[in-house]
């Protein structure tokens, strides 16, 4: 990190200011105005942290422009090909791929951590039957914190492992318990021959009444996407556990926090809105049509799937996502919805809005037909989004536990309310 100085002039006191700036290894450089307001009196404005670096961080890059994303350096398309999503936890947890033993260790650490309490399982029956998981997920996960947290030093680093570890291998049991939930069958518990992704359709769809069988190309479908979504800089969720983390609150309800943050449609939530919006298209020759309401600014419709924050050329994950959706079609037999999306995409990246705006599909855009494939229902998709994610939100709080500078987040603001006045009493 490199070190020049911008000069910042104030016309009203004719006074000028040097302020540091810093280079990382890629990227735009950054301003450092920790000592802006001191210095000034002045604080920055920047809605939506559109101009904002909320921190530093050696876990994940992603250059918009180019499309391209790395973890700990290495790209995106190399780790999906190669390694399997436990060995990209460890990655973004220590920073290094895992040897052979390395991976053998994190293996059995995340295998031998998948049961949760038994008294959890009950919570399960406070909820209605139709309970969004989503819902489930959050609530269960902050629970945790009620089982871990007494015995939970943050401050202590071996500790702060274990709970990301637990926390890993816990997620898949909590979110197949909140899909039984809601199927009405009885939990199956974890089993500790399976793999990550094994273990999590054996507990999804496995029944005590009959033997269940786990499909490789579905196992090796979800372990990809998992790679696929599991960092993400500092997106809304990783930011919203890095903001309940720099508090010191407990890991698992930070995490909780997180899970809220991505359930809404503009971030994970999205993959289950591409599947509703298909859905509504229904054929073909409605696209245009969804197409001008997408563009018409009176309606609020967006094209789900499209469009991103910092993408502005093709998202590198999309076209991975595009290529295992030929291959799990190939198994599971075709899905109208992907010839739909296709053709969506097609148009879509012909049209002048589209292209002047620089939208292309995202992550979501067909990460859902997969999951459909795979048998899972819509309100599953965020969940799934989710379990993968934990792997980014478990390295950052990791992260920014370990940072000597941390400093709980307290954003300020630019207040127009009303100017003091007495009650009229
Ligand atoms: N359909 C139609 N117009 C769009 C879309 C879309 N999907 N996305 C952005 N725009 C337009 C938007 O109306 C605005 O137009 P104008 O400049 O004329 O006002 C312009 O493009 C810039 O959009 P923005 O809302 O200012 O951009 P943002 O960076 O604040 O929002 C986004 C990014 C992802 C929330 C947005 O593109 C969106 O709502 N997409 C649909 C939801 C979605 O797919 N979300 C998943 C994101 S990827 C997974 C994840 O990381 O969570």
């Amino acid at each position: 990190m490199s070190e020049a100085k911008i000069t910042l002039h104030d016309p009203k006191t004719g006074q000028t200011h040097e302020l540091p700036v810093y280079h990382g290894t890629y990227g735009s450089p950054v301003i450092d105005i920790t000592r802006l307001h001191a210095k000034t009196g002045y604080f920055t404005f920047d809605p939506g942290f559109v101009s904002t670096a909320s921190c530093e961080s050696r876990i994940t890059y992603l250059d918009g422009e180019k499309g391209e994303l790395l973890y700990r350096g290495y790209p995106i398309e190399q780790l999906a090909e190669k390694c399997s999503f436990l060995e990209v936890f460890y990655l973004l947890v220590h920073g290094e791929l895992p040897t052979p033993e390395q991976r053998r260790e994190v293996e059995h650490a995340i295998t031998h951590h998948t049961l949760i309490n038994e008294s959890l399982l009950e919570f399960f029956k406070g909820f209605h039957y139709d309970a969004h998981p989503m819902a489930m997920l959050t609530a269960v996960v902050a629970s945790l914190s009620a089982f871990y947290h007494d015995s939970l030093d943050i401050n202590d680093p071996e500790h702060r492992l274990q709970t990301a570890y637990r926390l890993l291998a816990k997620l898949p049991t909590i979110a197949a318990a909140a899909y039984k939930h809601r199927v009405g069958e009885p939990f199956m518990y974890p089993r500790n021959n399976l793999s990550y992704c094994g273990n999590f359709l054996h507990m999804m769809y496995a029944r005590p009444t009959e033997d269940y069988e786990i499909d490789p190309v579905a196992e090796q479908a979800l372990d990809t996407l998992f790679i696929l979504h599991a960092d993400h800089e500092q997106n809304a969720s990783t930011s919203t556990v890095r903001l309940a983390g720099s508090t010191g609150t407990n890991p698992y309800a930070a995490v909780a926090a997180g899970i809220a943050a991505l359930w809404g449609p503009a971030h994970g939530g999205a993959n289950e809105a591409v599947l509703a919006m298909l859905d509504e298209i229904g054929d073909v020759k409605n696209i245009d049509k969804f197409i001008a309401r997408a563009k018409d600014k009176n309606d609020p419709f967006r094209l789900m799937g499209f469009g991103h924050r910092v993408y502005k050329n093709f998202d590198p994950r999309a076209k991975i996502i595009k290529r295992i959706c030929h291959k799990v079609l190939e198994r599971y037999g075709n899905d109208p919805r992907f010839e739909l999306a296709m053709r969506l995409e097609e148009i879509a990246l012909k049209d002048e809005y589209f292209i002047e705006r620089k939208l292309y599909p995202n992550v979501d855009f067909y990460s859902g037909i997969i999951y459909s494939a795979l048998g899972f229902p819509r309100e599953m998709f965020t969940v799934l989004f989710a379990i993968g994610r934990a792997a980014g939100w478990i390295a950052h709080w990791l992260e920014m536990m370990d940072d000597p500078r941390r400093k709980i987040g307290r954003p300020r603001q630019l207040y127009t309310g009303p100017a003091r006045r007495d009650v009229p009493r």
